[in-house]
């Protein structure tokens, strides 16, 4: 711990801009080792000189690193206002990702460096209690993976042509709206985020509204009785299971009826989806990841 503290403390590099990953890689570094060492200015009785002085220093080294990720995010944010988005944010998403650092992005739900970019970013403040009696078979609110929504945006997921201004992406069970949120903040496509909660569409607006993302719309309602007419592009992280996904597969079917529709899916509703014989996986399912299908002809 003293060496870590003492290397962060050195390099002095670590607090430009484009040192974002290895300050947030840091952090999380610290944040483990802090776990253990008591915050003296909370007064811990019979804490040893060492301790306290080295708790005093790793807490000045977050405290400056946090500080230059703040000065980051303010940048990004600004420029997302003026419609600079895609450029804006992209950049950061290349150069925060776990492979910029040599790693390999993990399969699977659990988060990383490109979720902290996003949550800092987006900043959403703590929704209220939510207020929704649930149904047994409705799924309880947790964000995609930032790395898998990238994989959505990036164009090789959704295929060809990837997401063009004339495509609607709507997700289904949209929670907090990191999703159309993201969608519309790096690419030309509207999207539309459809959610049961009350708390979690007025913070999604609230984002929305405070980056000045106007091609991102949310609505408060029950994806069973949703307007789907617009989507072009459906995204559902398994916000329900079994006879709501039912109902709401077969909506979706009615309207690949009228048009070809792209539907990707993350998460266990996959193996379901995979099951509709109007629908053709793009490629063989991966359950870790997000997968795209296509309606038939
Ligand atoms: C696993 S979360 C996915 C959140 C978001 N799509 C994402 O990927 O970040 C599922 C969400 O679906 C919502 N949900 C569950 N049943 C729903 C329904 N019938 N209509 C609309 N939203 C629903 C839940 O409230 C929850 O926020």
């Amino acid at each position: 711990m003293e060496r870590l503290v003492r290397r962060l403390e050195e390099d002095r590099s670590l607090l430009e801009p484009d040192r974002l990953r290895e300050r947030l890689e840091a952090l999380d570094r610290l944040d483990a080792s802090l776990a253990f060492l008591p915050d003296v200015s909370e007064g811990v009785p019979g804490v040893g000189l060492k301790d306290a002085e080295l708790s005093v220093r790793a807490r000045a080294v977050c405290a400056r690193l946090e500080a230059a990720n703040s000065e980051l995010y303010k940048a990004i944010r600004g420029e997302i206002q003026l419609g600079r988005g895609p450029e804006a944010l992209l950049r950061w998403v290349q150069a925060s990702s776990v492979e910029a650092g040599g790693g390999a992005a993990a399969s699977g739900v659990g988060y990383d460096t490109l979720d902290e970019l996003v949550s800092g970013v987006l900043q959403f403040e703590e929704p209220d209690a939510g207020d929704v009696a649930r149904e047994p078979e409705m799924v309880f609110y947790q964000p995609t993976p930032a790395r898998h929504i990238f994989d959505l945006i990036g164009g090789d997921l959704i295929g060809l042509g990837g997401l063009g201004a004339e495509d609607v992406v709507v997700d289904l069970g949209s929670g907090m709206g990191h999703v159309p949120l993201l969608v519309s903040i790096c690419t030309g496509a509207s999207s539309v985020g459809i959610e049961l909660e009350a708390a979690y569409v007025e913070r999604a607006r609230q984002c929305a509204q405070r980056l000045n993302v106007k091609k991102a719309t949310f609505f408060c309602e029950d994806a069973r009785v949703a307007d789907l007419s617009r989507g072009t592009v459906f995204y559902l992280y398994t916000p329900f299971v079994g006879s709501i996904l039912r109902d709401v597969l077969d909506l979706l079917r009615q309207e690949a009826a009228n048009r070809r529709i792209r539907i990707c899916t993350y998460g266990p509703c996959t193996a379901v989806v995979a099951e509709e014989p109007w629908l053709e996986a793009a490629k063989a399912p991966e359950m870790d990841w997000i997968v795209l299908f296509r309606s038939r002809d």
